[in-house]
Parts: structure tokens; C-alpha cells; sequence
């Protein structure tokens, strides 16, 4: 069959959300302005070797300065909503010590929230995307529970009290296994913490705890007033076995996905603890390394109750699919920890929606990320175009004919920006960015074109209709 015959010509229901995301550290820039402090971004990329053109993100799209020719485009492209992140350290520069909130820093945001809101906008907010306050880290980041929680805490109450009034939609961490498994397990982003074994679970661990805690201070303080929805977005490859026939590379399929995704989707949607599946394989593989332990720290049942029920959508970004395969032992051989290859693969998003459906019960999901990147940011994009022509329409056939419960779509990004540790090498843009000029010229590019088109069809409507 080809792509046409495949082609569905449909579109959205009525109140389905479109939008375009950004997040505070790719494209802000200004880093030393309006009092911000210090992130761990900011200090991993004093090492140049630890980024790819040996380029750092003090300037990049310069969107603290030009946010105002964001929003001309943000309208140009006719979206619902625009997720960008909020920089912890724009709004608490020092939060172990002094613990202030810098005012140029709410005043920054609260300017983007009315020029969104102007043009008839939502702001979808994501409180942390990957940039912690360096003080935080240097007290043991997410590896202590303890100053993470009740910092994360703080810093949530004085956005949801200085910005609830006009944002809707929260999320708390975007895609916490990357933060743990490529933080504090093999290093690669920041804070390039080393420790695969102990480290990955205790960060992933407290970081459940800690948006737990940021979901009851909004379900408890903020939401009868405020009336917003607050949710957790996580990012997995989608896995198929290599050979469908063989059980062995079935089963360790549903193992990859478990770890990938249940890991904090079994806490949060099902029963408040991991999944059994992950629980047993860890337990079994630290006895064997001679633990009296398993590496998987264990929730208590007071904490398990505190976490089950803290999403109001499961938030996932889809990027791309591997092939899963047990050659000769019974580990799955890749559970996306290094490899960064974005095999374009549109089935994967009928195909991950249809498990996540399965897997929790119809929950809702509010797709945050899906996107391209090139190396030359060029505007004639059409394989960028292709990318998002067929993952939207694979996302309307889960929607229209698996009946899976999507309730929005986030193209990412915006604008080319810095792409952690690829710097400028890996573009994902709508919108190119001509980053040799001091204006940062923004020009959109085909793609932009062609998401504005799907979104005013809302979907891909049959030429007749
Ligand atoms: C992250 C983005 C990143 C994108 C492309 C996602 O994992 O949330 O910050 O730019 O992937 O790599």
C-alpha cells in the first residue's frame, strides 16, 4: 500500500488543541539579564567540550528580548496555545539561600502570558525543562529529596500565585527519564551527574515526590480559584519487536516500555509504585550484583496514596521508534539511553497512543512535543513538512479510528534554538533563525506554512467537504 492509499482525509474533533512549544533555556537567552541566576545549563556549557559546536545558549533566539516578535508569529501560525518553560532561576536566582523572587523576572513572563493572551492565546506553562537553579544542584540536585521538594514546592506557589490568574495549563516536569537516566545516570546533559545505578532511581524517585507535591499545593491551594489543569509530561521511543513472532522479543518489548514509561505512568495513573514488571527485574538483577537491596528505592504506602492521581492528562512527547530484539540475553537492548537517532517513523505515534491507551485505562493525553530536526535550518523544509503531514495524520487515525482519548498536539519548536548538547547543529524549527545576525532574524519556513494550514482545516478534510 502506499502513502496515499493510507492517506485518511478527516479531521479533529471540534474542541481538539493545537499548539507550539518552546522551553526557556533553548531560546530565551539573555542568561546575566534582569537579575536571573544561575542554571545548570549555564555551567555545563562553560566546558565547551560537553556541547557539540562548543556554542552555549546566552544568546541564542534572544527571545527574552524579542518574545514580542514571537508572538506576531505565534499568531501568524493560528495556534490554541503556546507551551514555553518557565527558568526557575528567572524567578528565584538563589533559591537555597535568599530565597527572593526577582520581580524583572516575573514581570518578563507576566509580559509574555498578556501578549499571548492578546491575541487570544493560552499559555500552557511547564514549570521545569531541564534547567535547575544551580544552588539547588549544588546541593545534591535531584538526588536530594529533600531541597528539591520543597524548593520545586516554593518556586510552583509563586508562579501558580503570580501567573494562575491567566494560566490554564501546568505541567510540572517535561519528561522526567531523561532528566534522571541522562542527568544523573550516563552524564550527556546537564548536570552531567555519572551514576547509572544508584543515581537514575533516587533522581527519578524524588522527582515523582516532588511533582506530587507541586500537583496537591495546585489541587489544594490554587484550583477552585483558578480553575487550571495540571500534568506531567513524559517522552518515550515507541517499541516494536523485532520479530513479532518471537516471544522473547514481545516480551521484552512490553519490558522496554515499562521502564521507559510506567516507570513514573504506573505511579501516577495506576496504584502509586512502579510497575511489578520493573520492581522484580531490578530486585532480581541487584541480588545478583550481591545488593542486599534493590537499586529501586520503594515508595511508602502513605507516599504511594500521595501519588496515585496526580495527573489531570499524561502528557507525552513522540519523537521516534526502535526495533527491540533479545539476541542472546534477556535484557532488552535498548532502552533509549544514548543514542539520539529520530528514526522518522509515523506509526509509532498511532502506535504509542494505542498502548498508552491500553495500558491506563482511555487516560487522556495532551501530545506536548512531536518534531524534525535538519542540520541547515534551511526555510524549504519538506522532509519537515512530510514529518509533520504524516505523524498528524497517524495521530488523527488513533484519534478517529482507535478512538484513543488525545486531547491536543504540540509541534516542536517554535524557532531554531539550541539543542542542548547538539548546540546549533540540530535544527527543529518552524521558524529559522539566522543566528550569525545580531536581530536574530526569524523567517518562517515552509513547515510553518504547512502546520497553519492543518491547523485552520483542523486535520486534513477530504477535498469535497
Ligand atoms: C526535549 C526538547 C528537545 C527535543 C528535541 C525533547 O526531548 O523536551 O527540549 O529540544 O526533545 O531533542
Amino acid at each position: 500500500m502506499n502513502e496515499e492509499d493510507s492517506f485518511l482525509y478527516d479531521t479533529f474533533p471540534q474542541e481538539f488543541l493545537w499548539g507550539v512549544a518552546t522551553s526557556a533555556f533553548q531560546c530565551e537567552g539573555g542568561t546575566k539579564a534582569g537579575g536571573r541566576g544561575v542554571s545548570i545549563w549555564d555551567t555545563f556549557c562553560l566546558d565547551p567540550s560537553n556541547i557539540l559546536d562548543k556554542s552555549n545558549a546566552d544568546v541564542t533566539s534572544d527571545s527574552y528580548h524579542k518574545y514580542q516578535e514571537d508572538i506576531k508569529l505565534i499568531k501568524e501560525l493560528g495556534v490554541n496555545f503556546y507551551r514555553f518553560s518557565i527558568s526557575w532561576a528567572r524567578i528565584i536566582p538563589d533559591p537555597t539561600g535568599s530565597g527572593e523572587v526577582n520581580s524583572a523576572g516575573v514581570q518578563y513572563y507576566n509580559n509574555l502570558i498578556d501578549g499571548l493572551l492578546a491575541i487570544g492565546v493560552m499559555p500552557l506553562v511547564t514549570l521545569y525543562h531541564f534547567d535547575l537553579p544551580q544552588t539547588i544542584e549544588d546541593k545534591g540536585g535531584f538526588l536530594n529529596e529533600s531541597v528539591l521538594v520543597d524548593c520545586f514546592k516554593k518556586y510552583a506557589d509563586v508562579c501558580f500565585s503570580e501567573f494562575g490568574d491567566r494560566v490554564k495549563y501546568w505541567i510540572t516536569f517535561n519528561e522526567p527519564k531523561e532528566i534522571a537516566t541522562l542527568g544523573y545516570g550516563n552524564g550527556c546533559l546537564a548536570p552531567g551527574i555519572k551514576s547509572p545505578f544508584d543515581g537514575v532511581y533516587q533522581a527519578a524517585h524524588n522527582l515523582i515526590k516532588a511533582h506530587a507535591s507541586v500537583w496537591h499545593l495546585y489541587d489544594h491551594s490554587y484550583r477552585n480559584s483558578q480553575n487550571g489543569k495540571i500534568f506531567i509530561s513524559l517522552s518515550s521511543n515507541f517499541f516494536m519487536p523485532k520479530d513479532a513472532n518471537c516471544p522473547e522479543d514481545v516480551e521484552a518489548v512490553e519490558l522496554a516500555h515499562q521502564f521507559s514509561i510506567g516507570w513514573f505512568a504506573h505511579p501516577i495513573f495506576i496504584d502509586g509504585d512502579y510497575p511489578p514488571i520493573m520492581k522484580n527485574k531490578i530486585a532480581e538483577i541487584s541480588k545478583i550484583e550481591g545488593r542486599e537491596k534493590s537499586r529501586l528505592p520503594e515508595f511508602t504506602e502513605e507516599e504511594k496514596k500521595f501519588i496515585k492521581g496526580t495527573s489531570d492528562f499524561l502528557g507525552y512527547n513522540y519523537y521516534t521508534s526502535r526495533l527491540v530484539s533479545v539476541p542472546d540475553s534477556d535484557m532488552p537492548t535498548d532502552i533509549d539511553m544514548s543514542l539520539f537517532f529520530l528514526y522518522v517513523v509515523p506509526q509509532g505515534i498511532r502506535g504509542i497512543l494505542n498502548w498508552l491507551k491500553n495500558e491506563y485505562n482511555s487516560v487522556a493525553v495532551f501530545m506536548t512535543e512531536n518534531g524534525f530536526s535538519d542540520s541547515s535550518g534551511t526555510v524549504d523544509d519538506p522532509e519537515r513538512v512530510q514529518f509533520f503531514k504524516s505523524h498528524i495524520n497517524e495521530l488523527l487515525k488513533a484519534v478517529k479510528i482507535d478512538g484513543c482519548n488525545v486531547v491536543a498536539y504540540t509541534a516542536w519548536t517554535l524557532l531554531d534554538n539550541f539543542e542542548w548538547i547538539f548546540g546549533y547543529t540540530c535544527r527543529f524549527g518552524l521558524v529559522s533563525v539566522d543566528f550569525d545576525t545580531e536581530e536574530k532574524c526569524r523567517t518562517p519556513k515552509k513547515s510553518f506554512y504547512f502546520y497553519s494550514k492543518v491547523i485552520k482545516d483542523n486535520g486534513f478534510p477530504a477535498i469535497s467537504e
